[in-house]
């Protein structure tokens, strides 16, 4: 892992961002989205207030993305646009954040000598003090090292809350190695944070209106916290499982609603099953990636399961919990696929009935072994993702269709198009709009789903 300075930021007095305008654009998932809110927060702390555009900022932070392809390649376009700003705007600093700075972060500042400042994930509480070095004058900073702190601690504790739903990080990294991911090269190896200070945090979120928590991490059902009222050291492990975190969580006055996200099959422990049946606020969603139905390319990719044991997890899941709604990730042409091994990923769909899903072509990310062997024919790789995807949406729409005539609950988060109308979560993670004048945002209610439209449903308050 890249770990070194190119620049000591001074000590001297330095401006910090006072009246200052931040853009920062993210790329990639709800993880990249989370630590841009924080950065936000950071730099907001130093003066640095949010704008929507380059053009208006006084600063520029891409979050980069380094999970599938191309992804550097936008880093670069970007980078290109940001430096004819700069010709004009001389005083604009440009940032780069995410898993493309933390693997390629030399290279970067190499290729792009407009850049003042590369920062990996693990870094970001450094962000501020980086950001006065480079209004000082120093530019092409790179700052990817792990931290010899607890990262999380360095953070703003929880963020200004901006609706009822918010994220909350409990677990970074993954050592699951799966052969075509570069998550544990970028984000490095699994770390939890204690019990008790995600417990302070949810209760900060609670006080600031947020009814539905999504507990984060790469693989957040590996999560091994300290409980609490112990180690409260950096990174403490502990023994107190995602299940033990939920019911903790649970146990808060206020908090209606929690979720987590991203899971692996060979985590989903007994005692987290149990949960879903039994935790009321625990909400009936679960992201499972698969990624094949194949045993064979699960074998290849090194997701350490076969296909039937993932779907007697998903039985045992549905015994806990019938209402459970699924969703997954799915990858079409790894190497290796054959024909046959496509009609088992779909075969293994249509048994499990996917209620929503993320579906990607393989792309060889370099670092990673499945990098070294011979890629499937793009056409056939192209034809297998069509398929798929037209598989998965029409289940996508048939169970939302299904809604139709059931009474589930609706978290309003913001006003809708129409008169009077609100728009929400149902507890499966539907849209609903639902017409309702005395609803008000924040308020979870009874709806009665009367019809489902193409990306959202429609309902009738009823209590
Ligand atoms: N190619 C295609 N999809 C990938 N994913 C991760 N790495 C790759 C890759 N190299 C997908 C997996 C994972 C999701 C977050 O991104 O499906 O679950
Ligand atoms: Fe990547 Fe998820 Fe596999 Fe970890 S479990 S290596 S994050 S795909």
């Amino acid at each position: 892992m890249t770990s070194m300075k190119t620049e000591t930021i001074s000590a001297a007095p330095t401006p910090n961002g006072q009246g200052k305008k931040l853009f920062i654009k993210t790329y990639g998932c709800q993880m990249n989205v989370y630590d841009s809110e924080r950065m936000a927060e950071a730099m907001g702390s130093d003066g640095y207030t949010q704008v929507d555009s380059a053009e208006a900022a006084d600063m520029v932070l891409i979050n980069t993305c380094h999970i599938r392809e191309k992804a550097s390649e936008k880093l670069y376009s970007d980078l290109g646009r940001l430096r004819k700003l700069k010709k004009d705007k001389p005083d604009l600093k440009i940032g780069v954040a995410g898993c493309v700075a933390q693997a390629e972060g030399a290279e970067i500042l190499r290729r792009a000598p407009q850049v003042d400042v590369v920062v990996g994930p693990q870094a970001y509480h450094r962000l501020p003090a980086m950001a006065r070095a480079a209004l000082a004058g120093h530019t092409q900073q790179l700052d990817t090292d792990f931290p010899a702190e607890d990262k999380f601690d360095n953070l703003p504790k929880a963020r200004a809350a901006r609706g009822p739903m918010a994220f909350l990080t409990v677990q970074e990294g993954c050592d699951k190695f799966c052969a075509f991911c570069v998550v544990p090269y970028t984000r490095g190896s699994e770390v939890s944070r204690p019990a008790a200070r995600i417990l302070d945090e949810a209760r900060a979120l609670v006080e600031r209106g947020v009814r539905d928590i999504t507990l984060l991490g790469q693989n957040v059902n590996a999560y091994h916290g300290a409980g609490h009222g112990a180690g409260h050291g950096a990174g403490a492990q502990g023994d107190l499982t995602l299940a033990g975190l939920i019911r903790a969580l649970a146990k808060i006055d206020g908090l209606l609603r929690i979720r987590y996200t991203t899971s692996h099959p060979n985590d989903m422990g007994d005692d987290l099953i149990e949960a879903h049946g039994e935790v009321p606020q625990l909400m009936p969603y679960l992201h499972l990636p698969v990624q094949s139905g194949s045993d064979k390319i699960l074998k290849a990719m090194n997701r350490k399961h076969t296909a039937e044991q993932y779907l007697r997890q998903i039985e045992r899941i549905r015994a806990a919990r019938p209402d459970i709604l699924l969703s997954s990730d799915f990858i079409a042409g790894f190497p290796g696929e054959t024909d046959s091994d496509h009609a088992a990923t779909m075969d293994l769909i249509r048994q499990v009935r996917f209620g929503a899903a993320y579906s990607f072509k393989y792309s060889a990310r370099p670092g990673t072994p499945a990098a070294e062997k011979a890629e499937v024919d793009n056409d056939v790789a192209d034809a297998r993702l069509q398929e798929m995807q037209a598989l998965l949406s029409s289940q996508q729409y048939a169970l939302q269709a299904a809604m139709v005539g059931r009474e589930v609950g609706v978290l309003y988060e913001k006003a809708g198009r129409l008169d009077a109308q609100l728009v929400g979560k149902s507890d499966h993670l539907h849209a609903v709009h639902v017409i309702d004048p005395a609803g008000k945002i924040g308020e979870l209610v009874r709806v009665k789903i009367t019809a489902s439209v193409t990306n959202s449903l429609k309902g009738q308050r009823i209590g």
